[in-house]
């Protein structure tokens, strides 16, 4: 069967490129034709990243950088622009979980710490993003919430405040940018197996790990946890021009948790 290449001449800007679901996410828009900038604070991921789109015969650029830092930002969409010319595409992954720990006892440095990344770094990335879109008229933006975002985790205020604002960041200017050729929508997963869910585990033997894996698994309705690739398929959905009417809308991923 001939590959569906919904991305030919197109280039995308996808950060947490180094791993999980920003890895899947690259390689899925490289394999339909367009070329990514992969950045990432892990320069060892961003490097696996592009070997694998480029044993694949794809086209990326590794930019290791902290997307919290607002002149790394600024600097890795330049780099991303004098290579590729334009960013069609942006998908704002980036992100980094919480100790568990109960509201008031969340240490200040953690909760400016999830913050500073979930949201301050989100915006960062989209100013860049929106300003090149704006001035060419056209671009879609995919930003990565969470069920978090929608519900409510507990344990994890910090995450669930975050990932709340990535809603209402993406919902706002999203209304802004809409006459101005930019769709902007946000993906909402449930438990996804990624890195980020690995460390949860981290210091379990078999028997706890299976019994932690089961627990969240139990959460989703369908009985599972979510694979990166099929978050990765509703980011370049939304990112595709088959969601050329969708904007400012979150989509949820989470077989059926947001539902329930
Ligand atoms: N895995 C899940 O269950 C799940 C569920 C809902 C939402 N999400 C969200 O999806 C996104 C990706 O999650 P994942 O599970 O793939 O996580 P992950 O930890 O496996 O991958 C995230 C990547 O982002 C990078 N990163 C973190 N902080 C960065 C920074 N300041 N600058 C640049 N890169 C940085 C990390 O190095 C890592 O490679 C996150 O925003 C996360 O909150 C994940």
């Amino acid at each position: 069967m001939k590959q569906n290449r919904r991305f030919d001449g197109k280039t995308a800007f996808v950060t947490g490129a180094g791993g999980g679901i920003g890895r899947e996410t690259a390689l899925a828009f490289a394999r339909e034709g367009a070329s990514v900038a992969l950045v990432d604070l892990l320069e060892d991921g961003t490097a696996e990243t592009l070997r694998l789109i480029e044993k694949d015969g794809g086209r990326g650029l590794a930019i290791p950088a902290d997307i919290s830092d607002a002149e790394a930002v600024a600097r890795s969409f330049a780099r991303a622009i004098l290579a590729f010319g334009k960013i069609d595409h942006a998908v704002n992954n980036a992100g980094i979980s919480q100790p568990q720990a109960a509201t008031a006892d969340i240490p200040l440095d953690v909760w400016a710490r999830v913050m500073r990344v979930n949201v301050t770094g989100l915006w960062l990335c989209m100013r860049e993003e929106l300003r090149h879109m704006a001035d060419r008229g056209s671009g879609s933006i995919v930003n990565l919430a969470s069920l978090a975002g929608l519900r409510t985790l507990p344990m994890s205020t910090a995450y669930v405040a975050s990932k709340h604002a990535v809603v209402g960041v993406t919902k706002n200017a999203a209304v802004e940018y809409a006459e101005r050729g930019i769709r902007i929508n946000a993906v909402a997963p449930g438990g996804v197996m990624t890195p980020m869910m690995d460390r949860e585990f981290i210091g379990m033997d078999d028997a706890q790990r299976a019994a932690a894996v089961a627990q969240i698994s139990a959460l989703h309705p369908m009985k599972r946890r979510g694979a990166a690739t099929e978050i990765a398929d509703a980011i370049l959905f939304l990112s595709s021009d088959q969601a050329s009417f969708i904007t400012g809308a979150c989509l949820s991923v989470d077989g059926g948790w947001a539902a329930n």
